[in-house]
């Protein structure tokens, strides 16, 4: 499944006049792939993933969905099942009695039946740790943020959505939630669907996106792969924007004298590139590390794979 944004322009017109939240944006997203989208307040972010999940429809340009055009209405049947949508504070949005209705809303509202509902609900919960025997017959209103946020997206995830798109799922949380809400989203990226996920944090872009797009006042300043996107450090930082902590970290090294090279974006990259540079002993460290990198990949590959096949028994 692939979605394309085909030159997309929106405009919002109110009574105060006509703002151009989007110009001519293309890109394409699909199935395995991680898009983060990082930018200022009022770049656009929100915008974009309204138009990605067909609440909005541009004033210009084309959003397609496997090549069809997401204005039809025939092609937003059943959107959910394709592409989930959690705005911004999406806690906002419960309104059931309780949990597991919240969660089995839009599986039962697309003519699921109550069993089918249920394993939806049940497999929903389990992806985003709420055990269902404690939570299922709760109010959603009794719960913490925390808990609120989980049981918003579980209602997301329940419809199996082969594209998955967030819109900062871990604003506001504590330490403890950001790191279990990241960790679940990734979940879910390995199990094959693909991620769009606007953040602030560069750390989690770096390590998770296979593709960043940087907007700025509704167009594209950057888009592509972490690496090339975050050594633009220098013009990011101007935006506000900040490049992740051990790049930032590595090139503070790098002014100090410490030859390393570029493109380390994660502790784990940083880790490894200092462990070579360590002297005696460090052959045998940086071929552990390169072995690692190279299994690491081979694990990815095969558990995305094995991802992929499981969804096809969705
Ligand atoms: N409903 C609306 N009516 C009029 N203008 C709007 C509306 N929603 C957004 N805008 C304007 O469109 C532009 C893009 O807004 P958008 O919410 O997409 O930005 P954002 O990048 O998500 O910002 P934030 O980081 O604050 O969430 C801004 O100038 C904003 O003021
Ligand atoms: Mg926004």
């Amino acid at each position: 499944m692939q979605l394309v944004f085909d030159q997309v322009s929106y405009t919002y017109s109110s009574h105060e006049g006509e703002i151009a939240a989007l110009r001519g944006l293309s890109l394409s997203v699909g199935e395995g792939e991680f898009l983060g989208i990082i930018g200022h307040t009022g770049s656009g972010k929100s915008t974009l993933l309204q138009l990605m999940g067909g609440l909005l429809a541009p004033s210009a340009g084309r959003v397609l969905l496997d090549g069809q055009d997401l204005k039809d209405r025939q092609v937003r049947r059943n959107l959910p099942t394709r592409v989930g949508l959690a705005f911004q504070y999406p806690e906002q949005q419960l309104f059931a009695p309780t949990v597991a209705e919240d969660i089995g809303f839009a599986p039962r509202n697309a003519g699921l039946s109550a069993a089918e509902t249920d394993e939806r609900v049940r497999f929903a919960m389990r992806l985003l740790r709420l055990d269902y025997d404690r939570y299922a017959s709760l109010s959603p209103f009794e719960l913490s943020g925390g808990e609120m946020r989980r049981v918003a997206l579980a209602g997301v995830i329940a419809s199996r959505p082969r594209l998955l798109i967030l819109d900062e799922p871990t604003a506001g949380l504590d330490p403890a939630g950001r790191r279990g809400l990241t960790a679940v989203i990734e979940e879910y990226h390995r199990e094959g669907a693909g991620i769009v996920m606007v953040s602030h944090s560069m750390d989690d872009i770096a390590r998770l996106a296979t593709q960043v797009l940087v907007l700025k006042d509704g167009a594209a300043v950057w888009h592509g792969t972490p690496r090339a996107v975050f050594s633009h450090a220098e013009e990011l930082r101007a935006m506000s924007l900040g490049v992740p902590q051990a790049a930032a970290f590595a090139a503070d090294l790098r002014a100090s004298g410490l030859p390393l090279p570029e493109g380390l974006l994660t502790i784990e990259a940083l880790a490894d590139a200092l462990a070579a540079m360590g002297g005696a002993g460090t052959g045998a460290g940086t071929a552990g590390a390169q072995r690692e990198t190279g299994e690491a990949t081979g694990a990815a590959h095969t558990s995305a794979d094995a991802g992929t096949g499981a969804h096809h028994g969705l």
